[in-house]
């Protein structure tokens, strides 16, 4: 099921361990939930010998996380955080990434990435296989010139996060290719350069 839904976005999630290592771990079962109140979710799945991944423990624990996107040059790390480290070592330390502080919550962000929403826990749904976690954002910060203040446009043409396809594949998102409807009028045409878009 998973190799056939995709291209899928991914979360790198950092949380704050119980002794103050941050850990940080890829999530492709994520996506955006809405906007009011603005909500992500993430789908981390039960291992067969019951041990609870860093991620769920932490998010248990302390009711926060935070949320990257990253960019094609974060690619290595970013998969490289997907390695089943114990809770004593941090991924970032083991990928070169480096934290700045969060405005909002205790956990740290990841300085390199190009997205970072600040989370709390919303609400959480357990099924047979998985923990599903909904993260209210209270804080987001972007990369300098990734979002016009004037009008909060996110420029595309800036925004490349790679995605998933399964196993060790990804996919590079900067091949983009624009289309109008068959059925609209001039005023529905996209300009061919245009990839900036509010939603
Ligand atoms: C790109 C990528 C996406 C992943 N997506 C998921 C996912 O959606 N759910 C999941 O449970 N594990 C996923 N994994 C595996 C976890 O990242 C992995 O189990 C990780 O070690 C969990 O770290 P933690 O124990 O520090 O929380 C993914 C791995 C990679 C590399």
């Amino acid at each position: 099921m998973a190799a056939l839904i995709v291209p899928r976005p991914i979360a790198l999630v950092t949380t704050l361990g119980a002794e103050g290592v941050v850990n940080a771990a890829p999530f492709s079962l994520f996506n955006m939930v809405g906007e009011e109140p603005p909500l992500v979710m993430f789908s981390i799945n039960k291992q067969a010998d019951g041990v609870l991944k860093d991620t769920v423990r932490n998010i248990q624990r302390s009711h926060e996380f935070v949320v990257h996107i990253a960019d094609q040059a974060m690619a290595q790390a970013l998969h490289d955080c997907g390695h089943p480290f114990g809770p004593e070592t941090s991924e970032l330390d083991q990928t070169g990434l480096s934290t700045r502080p969060s405005a909002k919550v205790r956990v740290p962000s990841i300085a390199e990435a190009p997205v970072a929403f600040e989370c709390v826990l919303h609400d959480t749904l357990e099924s047979a296989s998985r923990y599903v976690f909904f993260g209210r954002v209270i804080w987001l910060r972007t990369r300098p010139g990734l979002v016009d203040p004037s009008n909060l446009r996110v420029d595309l043409a800036q925004h490349s996060p790679p995605g998933r396809m399964g196993a060790g594949l990804y996919v590079k998102t900067e091949d983009v290719f624009p289309l109008h409807s068959t059925f609209a009028g001039e005023s529905g045409v996209i300009e061919r350069n245009d990839r900036r878009t509010s939603t």
